[in-house]
């Protein structure tokens, strides 16, 4: 399955703190917890099964122990130790063996004794995880790394992480709202649309093995920048990178000051289950921190009863699943996306 060969953000870094926590990713419940830091840096963040190898209880429910010999996470239930990176480099073994029974405290536990353990990294203020390397050698290059978002790391611009949102249908249903411009005047009527401005231009898209990108999508907005009083045309560039990944970008023109770009990043937790997260860099813009989170929420909570009422909530992608949808010349970028979906193989949240 070609998801479990790509990254996936799992939780805001900053969740992942002194103690363990759990989510959810395709299906496998996940523990994540990260080593005690040194110096004012963080430690490194480790995903693993949220199972214990000796009698299947959640390591997450455990603790992480800074030992003298690298930082470790002890099981709830009989206190075995699990070693992270240092821990492993110090005993010359592989991270997440166990390194210590303290019920047998002279037992050397074999290589068997050990945590399933995933690829981790941090990116754009998230967590990434990957169950599984890549064994396709037709993967797309750019799928083997998390989603590039340049304007997270331009430190003229800020950044402003939104979410997460759990939301009861399939990632990709997400990402093709996300893509779509002419739900604006009526699920966003005031905001980001007006049902009297409802016509789109779906620009120039084009298709390619990297993702989807569009150029020049331009939709009506009675407002048409932050802190604009007058309503205008607005053009968005929008980029597609990944299945579970989208990315928005408006930049600022004569009369228009601010630039924006808004990453949609989702965590594919379950077939119809997900949870996102909005990462915005905005160059201009005046609100505050809380403004802009309490502006996304407030336009996400319009778009989730429509979103979770789509049936089915798994995208109809072929002409030969139990259920085809039919298109207008708005839906380019969608279709677009489908045909994304379908070329890399794509099997969870599709049909
Ligand atoms: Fe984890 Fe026994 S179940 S130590
Ligand atoms: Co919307």
């Amino acid at each position: 399955m070609i998801e479990n060969q790509l990254w996936h953000p799992v939780i805001a870094s900053n969740q992942v703190r002194d103690t363990p926590v759990s989510c959810i990713l395709l299906g496998e419940a996940l523990v994540l917890w990260r080593e005690p830091g040194h110096d004012g840096a963080p430690g490194a963040v480790h995903a693993w099964v949220d199972r214990c190898p000796h009698r299947g209880a959640r390591l997450s429910l455990g603790r992480v122990l800074n030992h003298l010999h690298g930082a470790r996470l002890e099981c709830p239930y009989h206190g075995w130790q699990f070693g992270g990176d240092a821990a492993a480099a110090q005993a010359q073994v592989a991270s997440g063996r166990c390194v210590h029974v303290p019920a047998a405290p002279a037992f050397d536990p074999p290589a068997s004794h050990c945590a399933t353990v995933f690829e981790a990294t941090e990116r754009h203020g998230l967590v990434w995880v990957r169950l599984e390397r890549p064994d396709r050698t037709e993967m797309p290059a750019a799928l083997a790394e998390p989603p590039v978002f340049e304007p997270w790391s331009d430190p003229l611009w800020r950044q402003v992480l939104c979410g997460p949102y759990d939301v009861n249908t399939g990632a990709p249903r997400l990402v093709e709202n996300f893509l779509d411009l002419s739900h604006f005047g009526f699920v966003h009527e005031g905001w980001l649309g007006a049902r009297s401005h409802a016509q789109v231009e779906t620009g120039k898209v084009q298709e390619g093995a990297d993702g989807v990108v569009a150029e020049d999508c331009r939709a009506w907005q009675p407002r048409a920048y932050a802190g604009a009083s007058e309503g205008g045309w607005v053009s968005y560039r929008y980029a597609v990178p990944h299945p579970f990944a989208a990315i928005l970008r408006k930049d600022g023109s004569v009369g228009d000051p601010v630039s924006n770009a808004i990453a949609l990043f989702i965590r594919p937790d379950t077939t119809g289950s997900c949870t996102a997260w909005f990462a915005m860099a905005t160059l201009g813009d005046l609100s505050d921190d809380e403004e802009l989170r309490a502006f996304q929420d407030a336009v996400f909570a319009q778009d989730r009863p429509v979103v979770e009422s789509q049936l089915p909530h798994a995208l109809p992608i072929g002409r030969d699943g139990p259920i085809a949808e039919v298109h207008s010349p708005a839906d380019r970028m969608s279709s677009a996306y489908r045909r994304y979906l379908a070329r890399l193989g794509v099997t969870l949240g599709v049909c």
